[in-house]
């Protein structure tokens, strides 16, 4: 089936929208950030100009794009490892944000079967990892609905907004075998 979501760079023409959705405190709520000013999506859009991806060390940020409206619904970020960092070369780190008005369509799923089609696809990447707060209920379960498992038995304890909480590791494997297999558990 064709998707209904694409990928690209993200541009400084996208700030308004990236904005709008990250400033939503529901969105924000398990985010690195509280508020979400234009100006701090200026400067995320802006880093982007220039950015190779896959450059060790560095974050890529995507828009991810409805395919039918060309309205940017979301973003993604892609963290290619430093040099001196494990998993360098073969893993990258992903996180996921969809503006609300687009949760529950399916829209997030098909936006990281695009993401892992490009890590295990064009980037060659052998493991896709993803951090989640384990009280961020349906970020668990799309990572599972994409074939993600947690890596380890125990939850990390982190102070997160205030408060003490709980994050897992998740983690997706190309099968070396047939690498196109954990792209198809994502569709
Ligand atoms: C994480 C996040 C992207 C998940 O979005 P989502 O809307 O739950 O995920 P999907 O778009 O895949 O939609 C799945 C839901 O749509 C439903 N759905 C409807 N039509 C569907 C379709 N055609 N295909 C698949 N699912 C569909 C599913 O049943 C599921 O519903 P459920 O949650 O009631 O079981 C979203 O919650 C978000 O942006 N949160 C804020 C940012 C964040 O915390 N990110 C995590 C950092 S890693």
């Amino acid at each position: 089936m064709q998707s209904r979501v694409r990928l690209r760079r993200l541009e400084l023409g996208d700030a308004p929208a990236v904005a709008s959705f990250r400033s939503d405190p529901e969105v924000a709520r398990y985010q690195s950030w509280e508020a979400y000013s234009l100006a701090d999506a200026e400067l995320l859009c802006a880093a982007q100009e220039g950015n190779e991806i896959g450059t060790p060390g560095t974050w890529s940020q995507m828009a991810i794009v409805l395919v039918e409206s060309g309205e940017v619904i979301g973003d993604c970020g892609l963290r290619f490892p430093g040099l001196d960092e494990p998993g360098r070369g073969t893993e990258i780190e992903i996180g996921i944000t969809l503006g609300r008005a687009f949760h529950g369509r399916g829209l997030a799923t098909e936006s990281l079967a695009c993401i892992i089609e490009l890590a295990f696809g064009r980037l060659k990447k052998r493991a896709i990892h993803a951090t989640v707060d384990a009280a961020n209920v349906p970020a668990a379960a799309l990572l599972m609905r994409a074939g993600f498992s947690r890596a380890g038995d125990e939850a990390r304890r982190v102070w997160f907004k205030g408060a003490w909480g709980e994050e897992w590791d998740y983690v997706l494997r190309r099968s070396e075998e047939d690498p196109t297999n954990a792209v198809s558990a994502a569709r």
